[in-house]
């Protein structure tokens, strides 16, 4: 059975059990940023069964023949930064300057059919590309570097403005999502329309992923000045 409880945080269920952020993307709960908050209290929120979901996590533990995620809570923080920076941030400065010549040119062909909803996408995912690209300059250039050096007091005093970097981009995801009702595009959409909320769903789910990896486990080590 799992070892969780109602009360346990989401965040740490995520840390201890990875395979746990399969139910989490199942039922739709936020574990990086809206990790601090007890399981019970975000199952109350959205209406879910909080034995429900944890019943659903202990199958998860138990396997249900899928490979399990990394286990990254072990590796140390110079394996964790350096998959951080392969495996979300080069991807990123690919990832971001393509979906936004995409949104360019959807809006463009077809932004009349609803004005108002492109150009609030526009505004939103083009201050989360600024944001992003900005923030992963400050972690790259000064955050990983005082941590590779072990010197964990100057990288803490980072921590919090990096936190409200992650809350704002969390913030602008949900703004995507609800601007394309969850990346269900309308029937008559074509293929650069439908491959371009295919790109933001993609979006979302690994920065979730990457969100969660710093501040459920690079942080708090950091904090606790453990390399
Ligand atoms: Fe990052
Ligand atoms: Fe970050």
């Amino acid at each position: 059975m799992s070892s969780f409880s109602p009360e346990s945080r989401v965040g740490d269920i995520a840390v201890e059990q990875p395979s746990a952020t399969r139910s989490f993307y199942r039922f739709g709960i936020d574990f990086c940023c809206g990790g601090g908050k007890s399981l019970e209290s975000v199952c109350e929120k959205k209406g879910l069964d909080v034995d429900q979901v944890l019943l659903d996590i202990t199958l998860q533990a138990a396997g249900n023949g899928e490979e399990s995620p990394n286990d990254w809570k072990s590796a140390s923080s110079v394996a964790l930064i350096s998959h951080i920076i392969t495996t979300y941030h080069e991807p990123l400065r690919v990832e971001l300057p393509r979906l936004k010549s995409m949104l360019d040119k959807v809006q463009k062909v077809h932004g009349h059919v609803d004005p108002e909803r492109f150009s609030e996408l526009q505004a939103v995912y083009t201050k989360l590309g600024d944001e992003l690209m900005e923030h992963m300059l400050k972690e790259e250039q000064v955050l990983f570097p005082s941590i590779m050096q072990g010197n964990e007091t100057e990288a803490s005093t980072l921590l919090g403005d990096l936190e409200q970097d992650h809350e704002d981009a969390g913030e602008a995801l949900r703004a995507i999502n609800r601007l394309t009702d969850s990346y269900v595009a309308p029937e008559y959409a074509c293929n650069t329309w439908r491959a371009l909320w295919s790109g933001f769903e993609d979006l979302e789910k690994a920065m979730h992923e990457h969100v969660h990896l710093e501040n459920n486990i690079l942080f708090p080590r950091t904090l606790a000045g453990v390399n």
